[in-house]
């Protein structure tokens, strides 16, 4: 039975959707059957994998409105380990506003993703920023969560936030809701905060919630979405793809040691 990953931050911009693009692309390259599953209406995992708005017309938005079956809404990728749902198609803020309002029915998505499980070993999350419903439906999915956070001061200010969402939707919804990891992003020693940062996440918090692979900031990850294609699957060699495929090895050891 596959393993449910959301992908959280409650500062945006952190490096939600760039993670769960290429940890979702280093999971296929592993060759696990991958899933990743969007839940921002702003459709970046769309984009950062070159589908383009007209190739899709239904996603989670239908699935959450009782529209489509889960397996409707499935999208393979140019590697056949990794398969995509994406948000779905909003032509207005009202469509936007409801499919934030759709994410409170927990149970839905939870029992859809529970129905293509086992033919999955990775399913992962994208959410949008912030303590909102969706994220929270995220959270009630998954059996653990990855904090993307930028190397900046304004990011780590945000950290208790997201951390006080986790824990109530453990305490209310998801008591088997494990923190996989905070994962350090855009990691630039030309920046003197970036230093600072680190260090405060590497202080405060226990040594094995804060992921040892650190995501190096690289104008690669720009550039992909530009090109539709995860660096990982573009320049697997680049060091921007090899952070993110460590990271993908170092959450499957983690997997191996628990079995
Ligand atoms: N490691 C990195 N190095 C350089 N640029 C990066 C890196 N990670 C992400 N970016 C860039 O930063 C911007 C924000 O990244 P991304 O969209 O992944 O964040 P997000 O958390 O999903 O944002 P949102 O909260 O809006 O959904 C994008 O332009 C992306 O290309
Ligand atoms: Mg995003």
């Amino acid at each position: 039975m596959g393993k449910t990953f959301a992908i959280v931050s409650q500062k945006g911009g952190s490096g939600k959707t760039t993670t769960a693009l290429n940890l979702g692309a280093a999971f296929a390259v592993r060759k696990l059957r991958t899933l990743l599953i969007d839940l921002d209406p702003q459709g970046g995992s769309a984009y950062g994998l070159g589908i383009k708005p007209g190739d899709f017309s239904m996603g989670a938005n239908d699935l959450l409105l009782g529209k489509a079956d889960i397996r409707d809404l499935l999208i393979p990728s140019e590697n056949p380990y990794l398969r995509f749902i994406p948000a779905g198609s909003f032509s207005n803020v009202a469509e936007v506003d409801r499919f934030h309002n759709l994410g409170k029915r927990l149970g839905v998505l939870r029992r859809a993703v529970l129905s293509v499980r086992d033919e999955c070993d990775v399913i992962l999350f994208d959410t949008p920023p912030g303590e909102n419903s969706l994220a929270v439906s995220a959270l009630n999915c998954a059996d653990s969560v990855v904090i993307p956070l930028q190397c900046e001061p304004l990011a780590l200010r945000t950290l208790p936030q997201i951390l006080r969402l986790i824990r109530e939707v453990k305490t209310k919804v998801n008591p088997a809701l494990d923190i996989e990891g905070v994962l350090l992003t855009m990691y630039d020693v030309r920046y003197g905060f970036t230093e600072q940062v680190s260090e405060q996440v590497w202080k405060n918090f226990p040594r094995d919630l804060v992921f040892e692979t650190i995501i190096p900031r690289r104008e690669d990850f720009s550039k992909a979405f530009i090109q539709g294609r995860p660096a990982v699957f573009d320049n697997p060699m680049s060091p921007a793809s090899l952070a993110y495929l460590q990271l993908a090895d170092e959450i499957i050891s983690g997997l191996a040691s628990s079995l």
